[in-house]
């Protein structure tokens, strides 16, 4: 009959097995939901990002040299809507690209009923565009397609490219803005461009003012800005690897939700675009592409991007131009209601 073992000699080794097991358990726990990546982050002050030859082959494209087979973002979604910008006025004029998702229909329509509607602010005609993807996320086909078509017919304002609408393909978005803004048919080149999302409210006549007391021909990479750090917990609606990003910090970037972009930076984002890799959050990918060609980030709290109250004096005087925050009920009540009172809107 074997010897029972006495406590002391299993005790202890019993313990130890417990003890790893545990810190496996929590190693395991902390990775899964991200913690253990902040340990492998690259200090970003090492910052690179891939990209070919971008900075002179930018150049050779605005030289008609183009470097076909070197390119990382064809950026050639096919366009299956395209908006009429016949300029009725003038050749001086903005545009105002609104991203919105296929399915946003009464959100549109809000906007069209309010701020993003066509008109002439001071001798600056101003024109609005939606920009939206093809299918709902998850889908392969889109019921509402022909919903689509025939607000397209109605208003005539809609630049609908074929790819899934889905938030992390924002970045697709952002590249066929710039390109539609730089390539604009049967026009000139707008002074400015506002890239802004469908929740916010805007005074047209704010930003037209604002607008028109700078110079188009100089980069203007512009709105609410941030300096932030990447998401690495899991389940967070911005959470990156560090695959896909493997940096500590972020570049100043402009909050995706209102951008004011000067002719000649949407110009150089046109092409550097093609040779600069692409990052999924569209915000983060103007801030690389900023970061290469030395273009700063300029913070302007007259675009609000936290949501908060805002008062009639600020929209008076100019101090706000856009803010964030407006389901279709609120823009229309609250527009409504500043119209009223005459406020510039
Ligand atoms: C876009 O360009 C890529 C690379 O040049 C090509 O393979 C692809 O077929 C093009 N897509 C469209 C829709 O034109
Ligand atoms: C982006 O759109 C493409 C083309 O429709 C699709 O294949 C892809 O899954 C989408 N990506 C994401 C992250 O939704
Ligand atoms: C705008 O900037 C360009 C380029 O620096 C310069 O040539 C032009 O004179 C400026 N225009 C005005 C009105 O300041």
């Amino acid at each position: 009959m074997p010897r029972r073992q006495p406590w002391f000699i299993i005790r202890p080794c019993r313990r130890r097995l417990c003890l790893a097991f545990l810190v496996i358990i929590s190693i395991t726990i902390l990775s899964m939901l991200g913690f253990t990546s902040y340990l492998m982050e690259i200090p970003y002050n090492q910052f690179v990002w891939p990209d070919i030859n971008a900075k002179q082959y930018a150049i050779d494209s605005r030289n008609d040299n183009h470097h076909n087979s070197r390119v990382l973002n064809p950026n050639n979604y096919t366009w299956l809507l395209a908006p009429e910008i016949r300029m009725a006025h003038s050749t001086t004029f903005i545009y105002i690209i609104i991203k919105s998702f296929v399915g946003n229909f009464e959100q549109r329509e809000a906007v069209r009923n309010t701020w993003g509607s066509r008109r002439v602010v001071n001798g600056v005609e101003v024109v609005p565009v939606f920009v939206m993807g093809r299918y709902e996320a998850g889908l392969e086909h889109n019921e509402n397609w022909n919903l689509v078509e025939l607000e397209q017919e109605r208003n005539k304002d809609i630049f609908a490219l074929d790819f899934s609408d889905t938030y992390r393909n924002n970045t697709k978005k952002f590249m066929a803005a710039i390109r539609f803004a730089h390539e604009s048919p049967d026009t000139p080149a707008p002074l400015f461009t506002l890239l802004i999302d469908d929740d916010y409210i805007l005074s047209v006549k704010n930003l037209v003012e604002y607008a028109m007391t700078k110079n188009s021909s100089l980069e203007n990479y512009e709105g609410w800005a941030f300096d932030t750090s990447p998401f690495r917990l899991a389940f967070h609606k911005h959470w990156v690897s560090i695959n896909d990003y493997p940096f500590s910090r972020y570049p100043p970037y402009i909050s995706a939700g209102a951008v004011l972009l000067s002719q000649a930076t949407v110009e150089t984002f046109y092409h550097m675009i093609p040779y600069v890799k692409e990052y999924s959050f569209d915000d983060i990918y103007a801030g690389i592409l900023a970061k290469k060609a030395d273009i700063l980030a300029t913070h302007n709290p007259a675009f609000v991007f936290w949501t908060r109250e805002t008062t009639i004096q600020e929209w008076r005087s100019g101090d706000l131009i856009a803010a964030h925050g407006y389901d279709a009920k609120k823009l229309i009540k609250t527009y409504n209601y500043h119209r009223g009172l005459g406020v510039p809107m």
